[in-house]
């Protein structure tokens, strides 16, 4: 298994700052319902309604994050959640969750109106009455280009070298910017390069296109928790839409 799923959990966990708001959703649940976890990467948000007794849904295309997933998922929760490798864009769900995330900035992935409409129409499709979808990403502009970090873990009797770069590249097919974060990871005598390229998300046009689908804006705001309002200052940016 590549080194970024084998330890994306212990990477990222204490550092994504979403817990809050995962509790909060988690709590809106009632008996029977279900929660769905977009780009679900090792399972890190399923904890959140698996430990509130609320069935949890994780969609990723990733066969080793999903992999990761049921390693890192403890077996109490088991026979309540089910993985399945799929694009989020080939959701095909109908009327069934009361919550879904998209979290981590993981919205950044759905580059372009055409894909960002399909994603808002299919999640729409998949959820309840009165159900909530939320989504975070980078402020446009967020991190700046030449953003650099190295972090070391310590883990299984080893240490683990992460290094992000961020750098810049322009879409041929529109000219947008497109974000390329390269992640190098240095484990024993493994050297890996992780590769993500991320667009920048605009939440205007994002708000204009849930509101004709159906949906109700809850909040703007400008962290990953939901809890300060948006002033365009912050590195993320989340929304929180209401199915009507
Ligand atoms: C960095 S991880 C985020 C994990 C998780 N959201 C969290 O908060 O811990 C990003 C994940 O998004 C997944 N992903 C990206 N685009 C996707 C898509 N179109 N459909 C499903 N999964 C996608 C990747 O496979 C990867 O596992």
């Amino acid at each position: 298994m590549r080194l970024f799923a084998q330890y994306y959990n212990t990477m990222f966990t204490q550092s994504l700052g979403d817990d809050l708001i995962l509790t909060r959703l988690s709590q809106t649940c009632q008996p029977g319902d279900q929660f769905l976890d977009l780009c679900c990467g090792s399972g890190r948000v399923l904890t959140f309604p698996l430990d509130h007794g609320v069935k949890a849904v994780g969609v990723d295309k990733d066969a080793e994050m999903l992999a990761e997933a049921r390693h890192f998922l403890p077996a109490r929760f088991d026979g309540r959640y089910q993985l399945l490798q799929r694009d989020a864009l080939d959701l095909d769900f109908e009327g069934q969750f009361r919550v879904v995330t998209c979290v981590s900035h993981c919205m950044s992935f759905f580059r372009g109106a055409e894909t960002i409409q399909r994603l808002l129409e299919r999640v729409y499709r998949s959820m309840v009455a009165g159900g909530l979808f939320f989504i975070e990403s980078y402020v446009p502009g967020k991190p700046e280009n030449g953003y650099y970090r190295k972090l070391t873990f310590h883990v299984d009797g080893g240490d683990l070298t992460c290094t992000l770069q961020v750098s810049e590249e322009s879409d041929p097919s529109d000219g947008s910017v497109v974000k390329v974060f390269t992640y190098d990871l240095e484990k024993d005598d493994r050297l890996e390069k992780e590769v993500y390229r991320v667009g920048e998300v605009f939440l205007t046009p994002i708000i204009e296109m849930a509101k004709q689908i159906g949906f109700q804006v809850e909040g703007v705001y400008g962290d990953s928790n939901a809890t300060v309002p948006f002033d365009g200052t912050s590195e993320t940016q989340s929304l929180l839409l209401k199915k009507m």
